[in-house]
């Protein structure tokens, strides 16, 4: 029983650099083999791998989707594959691998060789037992921006934060949990949309429940929150402030154009607005908002979209 690794090239030449002994290393498997041997080792078709002598496959390709499969066909089981590249694939490779790895390699080296693509940490902060979270981890993007975005702004950009549009405070919380020193305003009508704004009778159900109180119960810094309940902009009686970020997530045009006409003159140089469902199909009057926001002011807004669930939108001041 041995270790075999896929891939005869720079990845594998990393990964004995990286402390693994070409001695432990039983063959190399390439796809499309350059030499019959790899640093005195044979490499080998997939199709010659000896399955049954493989205790483990470490992967040094990025294709891990396309060898996953190939392995499987071959009758060798995910518990014996360490993939360390992975070709755009948010789905850890490894889960069920890391036993024997460990056994094998030791943790300190596996430690050394496993792949870290998840190089922020909010979704552990919000897996956290002080954040538990609920639908929001879906979106490891969008929390990632957040975060690095709210690094950005640390101790450069001066201001509040704020959203507009809070529902149960899923994204607030993260804004309060990243910001902890800034103020956050947090507008909702916690009773859902303005009627004639273009919610369905189901979605308007869904954001009826919401309460103010609740919404605070769950930031984990309530001493820095300012809640703003009502309807959007006559809620705010006249306050004034300025802002660091401000997400802005109401669904519909004619409370996302408010918003835009209310915090970009009051966003402070160097800040962001994050303009969520820009690039989704389903509820256009973001994107409707921002481009009619742009034609009164008469020029458009440095921006750079996200690859989020919902097509965000980073509006650069
Ligand atoms: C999609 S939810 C917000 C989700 C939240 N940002 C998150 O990510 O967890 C949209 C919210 O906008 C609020 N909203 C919509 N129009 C509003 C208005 N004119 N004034 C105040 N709140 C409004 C609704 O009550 C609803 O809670």
């Amino acid at each position: 029983m041995g270790i075999y690794v896929w891939g005869a090239g720079c990845g594998a030449s990393q990964l004995i650099s990286k402390g693994l002994e070409i001695g432990k290393i039983s063959a190399f498997v390439d796809s499309f083999p350059v030499k019959s041997d790899f640093l005195g080792r044979p490499v080998l078709r997939p199709e010659e791998l000896p399955v049954a002598d493989c205790e483990l496959l470490i992967v040094t390709s990025r294709h891990s989707g396309d060898i996953a499969g190939q392995c499987s066909r071959l009758g060798l089981d995910r518990e014996r594959i360490l993939f360390l590249k992975n070709h755009c694939r948010l789905e850890d490779m490894n889960a069920s691998c890391t036993t024997a790895a460990e056994k094998l390699l030791g943790g300190e080296l596996l430690e050394r060789l496993l792949p870290r693509q998840r190089v922020i940490s909010s979704p552990a902060l919000l897996s956290s037992s002080a954040l538990p979270e609920r639908e929001l981890s879906g979106d490891y993007v969008r929390l990632a921006a957040l975060e690095l975005i709210c690094r950005r702004l640390e101790g450069k950009v001066p201001g509040a934060a704020a959203e507009l549009g809070v529902y149960r405070g899923d994204f607030a919380r993260c804004i309060n949990s990243l910001l902890p020193g800034r103020k956050l305003y947090l507008f909702d009508s916690f009773s859902g949309f303005e009627p004639g704004d273009g919610a369905e009778p189901a979605l308007q159900a869904a954001h009826e429940s919401a309460g103010a109180e609740a919404v605070l119960a769950r930031m984990p810094h309530p001493d820095m929150v300012r809640l703003y309940p009502g309807y959007f902009p006559a809620s705010l009686k006249g306050l004034e402030e300025r802002f660091c970020l401000v997400s802005l997530d109401v669904d519909f045009a004619r409370p996302t154009l408010e918003g835009l006409r209310w915090f970009w003159p009051r966003l402070n140089a160097g800040g962001c607005l994050l303009l969520h469902d820009w690039g989704n199909p389903e509820l256009p009057g973001a994107a409707q908002a921002l481009e009619q926001y742009e034609a009164e002011l008469g020029s458009s807004i440095p921006s750079i979209p996200l690859p989020d669930m919902k097509g965000s939108l980073a509006l650069c001041k």
